[in-house]
């Protein structure tokens, strides 16, 4: 009997780290629904997938719009019936953002809302379906930055997007507690300073050195859950 593919879903997976997991989870044999908030830079990302011979779909999710959420599930759900495995990935840094003695509030809270709201909405939509696949797993893709107990890096005193990898932390810790005797290992992550579009492109790793501790956590088998991980360890919470 034909195996049946493992389907993925990764938010922002139309550039920087994210299409980088997307490509090599599809590598290595999975179905990827690259998800995206643009539907032309969405879809230009899965052309370039697909024309490497990876099963590739584009699918649209905003964050910003946590309706596309439940559609995007409802459109998995029809097509593939499960979800092995949920990266959530999209996220911003705002250029307005700032230290918490002076940034504006609405910086704070666009950045809380993209990066936490939007993310608890993807999550809340694909449950059923990762319910559905037996034994899933999401991985959060956070921030040392959102760590609570390593010092502070000095270039980056930015209170939105510290607090909303902290908060993102926070939805790893209870969503593992949840599911602590389910089949759904819940991680986050830190990719490590990639260079992307996030950081103007001043980080010192390669987005494919910022994937591998995503795709080495995604695949663990057995799976590991509620932990804060990067390259080479645990980050304290
Ligand atoms: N690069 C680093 O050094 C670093 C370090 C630690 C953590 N991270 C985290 O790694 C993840 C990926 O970042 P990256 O470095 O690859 O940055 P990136 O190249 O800027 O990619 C960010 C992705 O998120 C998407 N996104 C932003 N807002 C969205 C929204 N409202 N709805 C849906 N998608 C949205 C972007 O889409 P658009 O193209 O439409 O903007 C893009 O696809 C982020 O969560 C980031 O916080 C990065």
């Amino acid at each position: 009997m034909q195996e049946v593919k493992k389907v993925a879903l990764i938010t922002g997976a139309n550039k920087g780290i994210g299409f980088e997991v997307a490509r090599q989870l599809a590598k290595s044999g999975w179905t990827v629904l690259a998800s995206a908030r643009s539907e032309e830079l969405g879809r230009q990302a899965v052309a370039k997938l697909q024309a490497e011979g990876l099963d590739v779909q584009y699918v649209h999710i905003d964050l910003d719009a946590p309706e596309s959420a439940a559609i995007a599930a409802e459109l998995t759900r029809k097509q593939f019936g499960k979800l092995d495995l949920l990266i959530n990935n999209a996220g911003v840094a705002r250029q307005d953002d700032g230290p918490p003695s002076k940034v504006g509030l609405e910086s704070v809270q666009k950045t809380m809302h993209t990066n936490f709201i939007g993310t608890v909405a993807v999550t809340q939509a694909m449950i059923p379906l990762l319910q559905a696949a037996g034994k899933a797993q999401i991985v959060n893709v956070s921030s040392r930055l959102g760590s609570l107990s390593q010092p502070t890096n000095p270039n980056w005193v930015v209170l939105g997007y510290c607090a909303s990898k902290a908060a993102l932390n926070m939805l790893t810790v209870q969503l593992a507690y949840e599911f602590r005797d389910g089949n759904i290992a819940v991680n986050s992550v830190n990719p490590g300073y990639t260079a992307t579009d996030l950081n103007g492109n001043s980080g010192t790793q390669t987005v494919s050195e910022g994937a591998a501790e995503i795709l080495r956590v995604a695949l663990l088998d057995p799976p590991v859950t509620g932990k804060f991980l990067q390259t080479g360890g645990e980050i304290p919470w």
